[in-house]
Formats: structure tokens, C-alpha cells, sequence
């Protein structure tokens, strides 16, 4: 009895290992599954685009899980297999186990490059906390958009090999657990009695925890910046006052809504003299917010609206004619990235609430809007629509 208890301590892994395993399987099955699912969703799909996104987070969640388990199989011995066991399946067993780590890195990594390489340039956002850097060679080189063809065959590929060697994997294990009755299993499984595992298990919840915190502690840290320059646009006296700037723009074959948080609109209305009229709108691109946060961190950027160069768009009124007794027609020229264009637009009075609204479209290319990293409008539409009401003074 104590000899069998004593095999059962020392021919079993130890809490850490056994947490990562099922950790880790539990995360590859479903984001194969996941994978394969969300492919056969139509590319304009904005389900798609959601479920690429939660995909890439547990993807990168199991390339940062599987080097812990490699580290840790580094540094300990696996626990001796049964002497019982034949030469050619010892062989086959760690051969299997080898190419399971191959593919554990190898796969997300893929994934990873697959993405940075991709002309899109869309942002990966983990679990909508800490944008996960594009991979520097990949994102830089002149054809990438071959190099993300090429890595997607790889991950789909390597995604097929998997599901086979998994079923190698999982095969082997219920043929020891059901026909040859040899307790393999037992080498992997919780064992609630043992002091060890419980032990091991404490360290590892410790660590999910102690992951979990740095994660956010570091995403205060990386916004903090952000958070000030926000601040600092506020002290220079734009105000957010009962304005709202709304705009529609169209992503994946989508209408997405969003406001700029921070706009002003200095109006001069002249009821009695209306061509003598005025009105001054700017709003604070940084502050476009869609509710999605890939796209609000990719609107501020270089290629988009360029914030930290021109931090605010403007429009500036040049006539006012009437239309009709309620309706005013309002031109003027409209400055995005430095770029001025005229534009006009019906201005709609509403004496009622003493408020008046409007709107236009603008084809973003006109104002080089994502012109290199979305020149056509496959994924990001050209026309956006800009709609704003105001409190009339
Ligand atoms: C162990 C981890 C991972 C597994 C098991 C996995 C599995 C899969 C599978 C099965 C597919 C569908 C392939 C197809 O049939 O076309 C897929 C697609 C995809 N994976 Fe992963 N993946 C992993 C990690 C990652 C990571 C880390 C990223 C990026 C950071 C990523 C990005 C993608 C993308 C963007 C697609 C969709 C490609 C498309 O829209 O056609 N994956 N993945």
C-alpha cells in the first residue's frame, strides 16, 4: 500500500504542469473550433471581426501559457513512464509531444505574424486592455501583403496538423485509460488529496492573478500619457458646451456610429439680416469614439485623422442664404489634416427647443484620410457621414 501511494507521488507531474496542460488544451480546442467557425462567416460580417479579435487574445494567451509549460519542462524531469510500455510507442508518444510544442508556439506565433504583416493594419487589442505590437520586421517589409498570404496558409495549415495530432494525442490517452487500464491518465489528472498538487495549483492561480494585475496595472500606466494630452486639449478651451458632432462611417459593409466627445460651435445667427450670419465648428479628432476600440485607437493615428499634428478639424462659414422659412443653406470651407475644401450644407432651425441641425458627407480620400493603409473601400467605406446639432444662442 505505501509502495503504490509513494509510485503515486513521484510518477505523476506536479501541479503547475498538470494546471497548464488542461489550461492550454481547454484553450486550443476552442480556438480551433473558434477558428473555424468564425472563417465561414462572410467577411463583411461584423460578428467576424469581433470573434477575430477575442481569437487573437486567447491565441496569444496560449503562446505566453505554452512557453511557461516549455520553461517549466525545461527545468524538471518528466515523471519515468511505465516500464510496461513499449520502445516504439515511448517513441511515438515524444515525438507527438514534440510537435504538440512546435505547433503550441509555432501556431500562435503565425498568427501573430499573420496579422502584423497584413496591410489592414488592424490593431490588436488583448482582451480590449494592451494592443499587442505589430512584429516589427513584418509590419515594415514592402510586400507584405504577400507575407500575410503566405502566413495565413501557414496557420491554417498548421491549425489542420494540429487537430490531427491532437487526435493522436487524445486517442492514445483514452486507449491507456479505457483498454489497457494503466492509470497514464492519472499522471495528468488533479489529485485533490495530494498536498503536492494542491500546493502547485495555490502557485498557479497565484500567478493567473498576479498576470491579471500586471496586465491592467500596465494598461493605467501605458494610458496615463494619453490621458493628460486629453486633458491638456480641455485646458486649451475646447469645450464640449451642448454640442453634438456625430459621425457614420462604414467598416467591413457596416454602418459604424460614433461623436467626437469634444467639439465647439461659435454661432452668429442674424434671423433678420441671415446673410450677415456666422458659424465656427472644430472638434477634437483625438476624441472620435466609436464605442470599438480598435477603431478608436486607429482614428487618431498617423494615416487617419493624424491627431498629433492636427489635433483639431474646423469648419468656417464664408455665406448663409435661406431656404425656406425653417431651413438655411450654410457654405464654408471644411479643414481636416490641412487640407481645406468648400463644402455646403442644409442648416435646419428648430425655434421650438431653440436648437438647430445639419449635416454632410465628405469622401475621406479627399482629405487623405486612411489613403495608404485603406486606399479602396473594401474594408473602410469612402463616404462618411458627419451630422451635429446645436443649442441655438
Ligand atoms: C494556439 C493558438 C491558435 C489556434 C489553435 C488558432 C487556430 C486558428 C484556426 C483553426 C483558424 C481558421 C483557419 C482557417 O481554416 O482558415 C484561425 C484563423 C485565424 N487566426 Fe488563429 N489560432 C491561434 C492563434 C492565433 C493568434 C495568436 C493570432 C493572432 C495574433 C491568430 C489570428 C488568426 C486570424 C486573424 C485568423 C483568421 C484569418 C481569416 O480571417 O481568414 N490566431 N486560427
Amino acid at each position: 500500500m505505501q509502495s503504490s501511494d509513494h509510485q503515486q507521488i513521484t510518477h505523476r507531474y506536479n501541479g503547475i504542469a498538470i494546471g497548464l496542460h488542461w489550461l492550454i488544451a481547454i484553450l486550443i480546442i476552442g480556438l480551433l473550433m473558434m477558428g473555424k467557425y468564425m472563417t465561414q462567416l462572410d467577411e463583411t460580417d461584423a460578428f467576424r471581426f469581433e470573434l477575430t479579435q477575442w481569437h487573437k487574445s486567447f491565441g496569444i494567451s496560449v503562446l505566453v501559457l505554452s512557453i511557461c509549460r516549455l520553461v517549466w519542462r525545461l527545468m524538471h524531469r518528466a515523471p519515468p513512464l511505465p516500464t510496461h510500455m513499449p520502445r516504439w510507442e515511448r517513441a511515438a508518444a515524444g515525438a507527438t509531444h514534440v510537435f504538440l510544442y512546435f505547433l503550441m508556439l509555432g501556431l500562435p506565433l503565425s498568427g501573430w505574424i499573420m496579422v502584423s504583416a497584413s496591410p489592414l493594419n488592424i490593431d490588436t487589442l488583448l482582451f480590449n486592455l494592451l494592443k499587442l505590437p505589430h512584429l516589427p520586421p513584418f509590419a515594415e517589409m514592402a510586400n507584405r501583403a504577400e507575407i500575410a498570404e503566405l502566413f495565413h496558409t501557414v496557420h491554417e495549415m498548421a491549425s489542420g496538423v494540429l487537430i490531427v495530432l491532437l487526435l493522436l494525442h487524445i486517442g492514445a490517452a483514452l486507449r491507456h485509460q479505457f483498454v489497457l487500464r494503466d492509470q497514464i491518465m492519472s499522471r495528468i489528472s488533479f489529485d485533490f488529496k495530494n498536498p503536492g498538487t494542491k500546493d502547485g495549483l495555490g502557485l498557479f492561480a497565484g500567478v493567473v492573478v498576479a498576470a491579471i494585475a500586471g496586465t491592467m496595472l500596465f494598461n493605467t500606466a501605458i494610458n496615463a500619457p494619453d490621458a493628460v494630452s486629453r486633458q491638456s486639449g480641455a485646458e486649451q478651451g475646447v469645450a464640449t458646451a451642448q454640442n453634438q458632432v456625430n459621425f457614420t462611417l462604414t467598416l467591413l459593409g457596416e454602418n459604424l456610429e460614433g461623436q467626437f466627445t469634444e467639439s465647439e460651435i461659435i454661432v452668429n445667427l442674424d434671423e433678420n439680416n441671415i446673410a450677415q450670419s456666422s458659424l465656427r465648428a472644430s472638434v477634437v479628432t483625438a476624441t472620435a469614439d466609436t464605442g470599438t476600440p480598435q477603431v478608436d485607437n486607429a482614428l487618431p493615428g498617423a494615416d487617419w485623422f493624424s491627431s498629433d499634428l492636427h489635433p483639431v478639424a474646423d469648419f468656417e462659414s464664408s455665406g448663409f442664404s435661406r431656404i425656406d422659412d425653417d431651413t438655411l443653406k450654410v457654405e464654408g470651407m471644411l479643414t481636416i489634416r490641412e487640407t481645406s475644401l468648400p463644402i455646403s450644407f442644409p442648416l435646419v432651425l428648430n425655434r421650438q427647443d431653440a436648437s438647430a441641425s445639419g449635416g454632410f458627407t465628405i469622401n475621406r480620400l479627399d482629405y487623405a484620410i486612411g489613403a495608404a493603409e485603406q486606399p479602396d473601400d473594401s474594408q473602410a467605406g469612402f463616404n462618411v457621414l458627419v451630422e451635429f446639432e446645436f443649442k441655438l444662442p
